[in-house]
């Protein structure tokens, strides 16, 4: 007969859950992988939103170049600079306590040469990021080894690349056919040049469970099925914002509709004089 109590046997054969930390540095990342533990990193641009997602518990907020079509209306990333990415990651910065903050590294910033890369993304840096991510595979890997060993942590971005949507010929799965073996080859050249996490955006299910069982470092998908390492969401996508969505989005809320329905009821309030109500304004 055992002479555990029943809640000591459970302890023994209980192997402890992975534990989120307090303040999510970059070693956590790796250590996330290695405890199976699942990441959850999603957009955000200015100090109204960010304190929002950080208190729900997401480990990274990213500074996405998504800013120029979310925010600022622009119908491609090409046109965000990196005075914008500053502006956005200092707000962010400012109000976020617990996620790392990633921050884009806009086109036209970086791709020059791995000096080129260093003076952007310091200035990211100086604004508050705690990393900074870029597009492409083996050719910036010089720019990631620099920037690595400057004390500027890089994410990679493989996939569907936006900054890149002229060559590529606009939004679609990448990784396909004879892809699949390059998006190994890139994804490992920027785990061997420092990289600490890889974006996989629109990627097929299968090449990113190849590309997530070659690295050590953990992969973030997007349109990439659920088997990376964790998953990444345009923020405003993820409440319902707009009425469109890409297929990949699930929307966990209707913020806009509930937005639109509130306006809408203080225009009527204001137009039949319900508001603002006696409640509302201090009576002499
Ligand atoms: O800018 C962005 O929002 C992104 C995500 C799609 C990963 O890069």
């Amino acid at each position: 007969m055992s002479s555990l109590a029943p809640s000591d046997a459970a302890a023994v054969d209980t192997v402890p859950a992975p534990t989120k930390p307090k303040k999510v540095r970059v070693h956590h990342l790796a250590q996330a992988k290695q405890q199976g533990r699942k990441l959850t990193m999603l957009t955000a641009y200015d100090a109204l939103i960010a304190p929002l997602l950080d208190a729900a518990g997401v480990d990274m907020l990213l500074v996405g170049d998504s800013y120029g079509n979310v925010m600022l209306g622009y119908d491609s990333t090409l046109r965000v600079t990196l005075d914008d990415m500053v502006r956005a990651t200092s707000a962010v910065a400012r109000s976020t306590r617990r996620a790392l903050v990633v921050a884009d590294l806009p086109f036209a910033t970086y791709e020059a040469s791995a000096q080129q890369a260093f003076e952007s993304a310091s200035q990211l840096m100086r604004a508050g990021a705690h990393a900074v991510k870029l597009e492409g595979g083996r050719p910036r890997v010089e720019a990631v080894r620099l920037l690595s060993q400057s004390g500027i942590p890089v994410v990679g971005h493989l996939g569907y690349t936006p900054q890149s949507e002229n060559t590529i010929g606009g939004p679609r799965m990448r990784g396909r056919g004879d892809q699949r073996d390059a998006m190994i080859a890139d994804a490992l050249a920027l785990q061997d040049a420092g990289a600490i996490a890889v974006v996989l955006e629109m990627v097929p299910d299968n090449v990113a469970i190849d590309v997530t069982a070659a690295l050590e470092i953990p992969t973030i998908g997007i349109g990439a099925g659920p088997h990376t390492d964790g998953q990444v969401l345009v923020w405003s996508d993820m409440v319902g914002m707009q009425e469109w969505v890409p297929s990949f989005v699930h929307r966990f809320a209707q913020i806009g509709r509930e937005i639109t329905a509130a306006a809408a009821e203080y225009v009527e309030s204001v137009e039949d004089g319900t508001f603002p109500a006696p409640e509302n304004y201090h009576q002499q």
